[in-house]
């Protein structure tokens, strides 16, 4: 164990990513960083703090002046405003100031609110991330992308905003349900499809390892995305072009998340609208048939929905270009170029994304077939 990466930007080395099965080398990692002149305010959920806040406060409290740990109901209905504001209050109320620091300790929930407030908190305090699931240790916790929902719009607010380290227990991994684990799966065969077909390919062959959780699989398979994340918010941390593909599946996701009121993870929504856009990209000769049933096939065994029940396919084609995905009056899609490439593109049509919605619409006519 005890792998890393780093996060360069210019060429300059901006934070690492430290892959490890325990917390024990946290305080070491944070040595770095003064922690013994630094009060500590470590965020969480109502879930995550039972499982892991005792032992990340074990391992920090001789090595910091002071710490504090401040959770919220866990679930995507939490990341709001009003939960940035009780933050806020808190560390007003317990007297952090800009030198302290912020500990993000759980899911992409947790990074995305804890990143947002640590990036606005007195114009900016340091935060570590320390992601428990698999999707913000694939994904979520690293690239700087903070923020929060705002009423039905996913991640309208928010912040480009680096930790200063990103420390993954992967065996925090073992604690997760299996609907959480597999969530997770939907990002790591995303970047099998855009960035590397052959890593899609270790991801079939790995399946079974994958099942069991295998820690060094594990540390194999989270170590890989992240390596493909790297590449892609190096050359573009902001999102000024190229960062986009990493949206593969999550225009359409998005929508189904916000109409079926958060009721499926993010993974599903992403499994789902990855399935509809793999399918635009059939009807436009990008892939194969083959292929395009193979991406679809290929999320079953990972328990991910490649169908949905109960969707009104114009409501969803409304709540897609409703997100902030917009280029002017164009859906910035992003469409498969061939497995393991993935394009952006701003002409696909109103008809197209309605094809690929109905793809993935299991209505009561499909059971009479
Ligand atoms: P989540 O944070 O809601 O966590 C899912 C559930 O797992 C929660 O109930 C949580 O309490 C529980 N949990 C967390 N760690 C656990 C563990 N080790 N053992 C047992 N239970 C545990 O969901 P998520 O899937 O981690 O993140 C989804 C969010 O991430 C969405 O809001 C999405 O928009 C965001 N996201 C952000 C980025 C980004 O770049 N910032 C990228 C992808 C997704
Ligand atoms: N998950 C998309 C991104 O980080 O850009």
């Amino acid at each position: 164990m005890s792998q890393r990466l780093t996060i360069n930007q210019n060429n300059k080395p901006i934070y690492d990513i430290v892959y490890e099965t325990t917390f024990e080398r946290l305080a070491q990692e944070l040595e770095a960083f003064e922690i013994h002149t630094k009060k500590v305010c470590i965020i969480t959920d109502s879930q995550v703090k039972g499982l892991y806040a005792n032992d990340v406060c074990y391992v920090l409290q001789e090595h910091c002046k002071q710490i504090a740990v401040f959770d919220f109901p866990d679930g995507e209905r939490s990341k709001n405003l009003d939960t940035v504001n009780l933050i806020y209050e808190f560390l007003i109320t317990n007297k952090f100031d800009r030198k302290d620091l912020i500990v993000a300790l759980g899911g992409g929930v947790v990074g995305d609110v804890a990143g947002y407030v640590a990036a606005t908190y007195l114009r900016g305090i340091d935060f570590i991330q320390l992601p428990t699931t698999l999707l913000a240790q694939v994904d979520s916790s690293v690239g700087g992308k903070t923020g929060v929902d705002f009423d039905q719009y996913k991640n309208m607010v928010g912040a480009f905003y680096m930790p200063k380290l990103v420390y993954m227990n992967l065996s925090t991994l073992k604690t997760l349900d299996d609907r959480q684990y597999y969530s997770g799966m939907a990002e790591v065969m995303k970047y099998g499809l855009i960035k590397n077909a052959n890593f899609y390919e270790w991801i079939i062959n790995n399946m079974y390892e994958i099942h069991e959780r295998d820690l060094e699989t594990l540390e194999e398979m989270v170590l890989k995305s992240c390596t493909y994340k790297k590449i892609v918010v190096e050359k573009d941390p902001t999102e000024k072009g190229e960062r986009a593909i990493l949206n593969f599946g999550h225009t359409i996701g998005h929508a189904i998340e916000k109409a079926k009121n958060f009721e499926l993870t993010h993974g599903e929504c992403v499994a789902l609208g990855s399935v509809a856009a793999a399918y635009i990209s059939w009807k436009r000769d990008l892939i194969s048939m083959d292929e395009y049933y193979e991406i679809r096939d290929m999320f079953v065994p990972f328990n991910l929905p490649i169908s949905i029940e109960n969707i009104d396919p114009e409501e969803l084609y409304a709540l897609t270009a409703s997100d902030k995905k917009m280029e002017g009056d164009h859906i910035k899609f992003i469409l498969l170029k061939k497995m393991g490439k993935a394009m952006i593109d701003t002409t696909v049509t109103k008809e197209e994304i309605i094809a690929g919605i109905n793809e993935i619409y299991f209505t009561d006519e499909d059971w009479d077939e």
